[in-house]
């Protein structure tokens, strides 16, 4: 049957997938006359997704500025320049080009310049987002389903908060999942943003919020990432990996913008505020599989349903949460994921300011976990995660 390429309409979104699927940017450019690229460092040109896009840009007509320094772990003051070149340039859309840090910047951004004011007055929720820009994302990563979802996360530096926005009106007009960019993506990249979607995967099905929806798009995120990483980890350029990877992405974006995610994502963001350094799906792989031990316990039909695709010999049992552990553990061992905390200088000292932060801007994060997130779980958890493997 091939790799399929094909649309799909959800939320405000409209989805373009597959290869060539950045086609569809031609007509959508076709509604204006001046816009605003946001591109990262460098998977932008290394794809060749940003050459696509201006090939677009220039055949339709449309009028453009490139800015191309967005950074991982985004700040507000970045959001803040981003949305100060867009107005300047009287921009009428944006186009992203990158990752999640990517996207994320545009929709602020968009949102900053159509709603006034700064990207912190949002991120605080001291002001309502209103409609933004529209923003067409060209998704560079498989991991963090931002091109679908309701979701930016950016910093505010001052205090290390990392925080996001919820709003419907800043779902991307147009997303476009095209596998051949990510065939370039590197291998670190790849590992990172899978284990990303992998535990979106993970935290949508277990959240008080879930569905039967959700938890069947979850375990087929995990049956997908379980099948098909070690092929790409392997062998980067397997575009049938990629396309498979970003499909299961795609999902799992779907599945935490129903969802959402609770105490794994709530405590990465605390340590990737508090250290930029730490990429995302490096901080959830740091943390999942301790984490992963208490949900079992409390959930472990519907962990069972996603991890025995990690290990058959798993029980839906209460007593199977340490071998449920294991499992994740061994399968990101396998896919060469071998960080540690300890890389990125968390050590058992600043535990109580981790428990802190946690709690002081991350609680309704915490609220939506299938067991009651006290102090002293967290302190556990992270305590646990200081480990070498
Ligand atoms: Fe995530």
């Amino acid at each position: 049957m091939g790799l399929a390429s094909f649309k799909l309409r959800y939320g405000r979104t409209l989805v373009s997938f597959g290869p060539g699927s950045v086609e569809s940017l031609a007509s959508w450019l076709s509604r204006f006359k001046r816009v605003y690229v946001v591109a990262g460092r460098s998977a932008a040109r290394v794809s060749g997704a940003l050459d696509d896009v201006e090939k677009y840009l220039r055949a339709s007509g449309v009028e453009y500025e490139v800015f191309s320094g967005v950074f991982p772990n985004p700040t507000a003051s970045l959001v803040d320049s981003v949305a100060e070149l867009i107005w300047r340039y009287g921009a009428e859309a944006v186009v992203a080009v990158g990752g999640g840090s990517t996207i994320d910047v545009a929709k602020i951004a968009s949102v900053v310049v159509s709603c006034g004011g700064r990207a912190r007055d949002y991120l605080s929720r001291s002001r309502d987002v209103c409609d933004a820009l529209p923003l067409a994302a060209v998704n560079l990563t498989h991991g963090t389903g931002s091109e679908v979802d309701r979701y930016a996360v950016a910093t505010i530096e001052e205090t290390h908060e990392k925080v996001s926005i919820a709003s419907e009106y800043i779902y991307p007009s147009l997303g476009i999942d095209d596998p051949r960019y990510l065939v370039t993506l590197p291998r670190v990249q790849t590992v990172y943003t899978s284990l990303d979607a992998f535990y979106h995967a993970i935290e949508s099905s277990t959240s008080k919020a879930s569905s039967p929806f959700t938890r069947s798009l979850a375990e087929e995120v995990v049956r997908l990432i379980s099948r098909w990483l070690p092929v790409a980890v392997s062998n980067p350029a397997d575009l049938e990996a990629r396309y498979w990877l970003l499909y299961a992405s795609l999902l799992a974006g779907i599945a935490v913008d129903n969802s959402r995610t609770h105490m794994i994502h709530a405590l990465e963001h605390v340590l990737s505020g508090l250290e930029p350094r730490l990429a995302h799906g490096a901080g959830l792989a740091a943390l999942g599989p301790s984490a992963i031990e208490f949900l079992y316990r409390e959930v472990p039909e519907v962990l069972h349903r996603l991890l025995r695709y990690l290990d058959p010999s798993l029980r839906p049992d209460p007593e199977d949460s340490g071998k449920a552990a294991a499992a994740v553990r061994r399968f990101q061992a396998e896919v060469e994921f071998s960080e540690s905390l300890l890389d990125y200088g968390f050590t058992a000292d600043r535990v109580d300011e981790v428990v802190s932060i946690t709690f002081k801007s991350l609680g309704y994060l915490l609220s939506l976990a299938p067991l009651e997130v006290g102090e002293d779980l967290v302190r556990r958890i992270y305590l646990n995660s200081l480990r070498r493997y």
